[in-house]
């Protein structure tokens, strides 16, 4: 039985790929033209990563971060990486609410335009995510997480 610190992230981690692929489904509904269900689609994959980050945040908050166990020599890469994952994940959550916004109010030229960066970032996001869930849970898994909870209030 895989413990809290372990299924969380494994929870979540499936629901960023899970929106990477509604996100796939999505833009090919709209390449196709049929945008009722790529509106459809689109908000769903926008539901998965709102789990996604819920759940992340929580367990940030109330659990805290893995902290990385693989060999010292590779740390300051895995670092840069992981800082490169957050930067586009956080871009992407910015560009994601914008090409809803402009999908909403009508602004199709735009949205069209933003969308396949977004699209792509969101990719890239899902990508990079599954490797720094692989290089802490499944390559080097650690004993525990580090309480950031309890380094504040404990
Ligand atoms: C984060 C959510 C969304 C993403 C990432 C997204 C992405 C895209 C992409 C990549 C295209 C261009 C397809 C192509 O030609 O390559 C597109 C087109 C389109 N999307 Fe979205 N979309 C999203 C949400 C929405 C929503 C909520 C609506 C409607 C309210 C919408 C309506 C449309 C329409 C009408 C087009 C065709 C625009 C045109 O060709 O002039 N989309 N979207």
């Amino acid at each position: 039985m895989m413990d809290l610190n372990t299924l969380m992230p494994t929870v979540s981690t499936f629901f960023i790929v899970l929106s990477a692929v509604l996100v796939a489904i999505g833009w090919r509904l709209a390449i196709k033209r049929k945008l009722e269900q790529h509106q459809k689609m689109m908000v769903y994959a926008a539901v998965a990563a709102t789990i996604f980050f819920i759940i992340y945040a929580s367990r940030t908050i109330f659990i805290g971060s893995t902290p990385y166990n693989g060999p010292d020599g590779l740390k300051p890469y895995y670092l840069v990486f992981l800082l490169f994952h957050i930067v586009m994940a956080t871009v992407a959550a910015v560009f994601g609410i914008t090409t809803l916004t402009l999908g909403y109010k009508k602004k199709f030229a735009k949205h069209r335009k933003l969308g396949r960066v977004t699209s792509i970032i969101w990719f890239f996001t899902a990508i990079t995510g599954v490797m720094v869930y692989s290089i802490l849970y499944v390559l080097y898994p650690a004993a525990d997480a580090k309480p950031l909870f309890d380094a504040i209030f404990g």
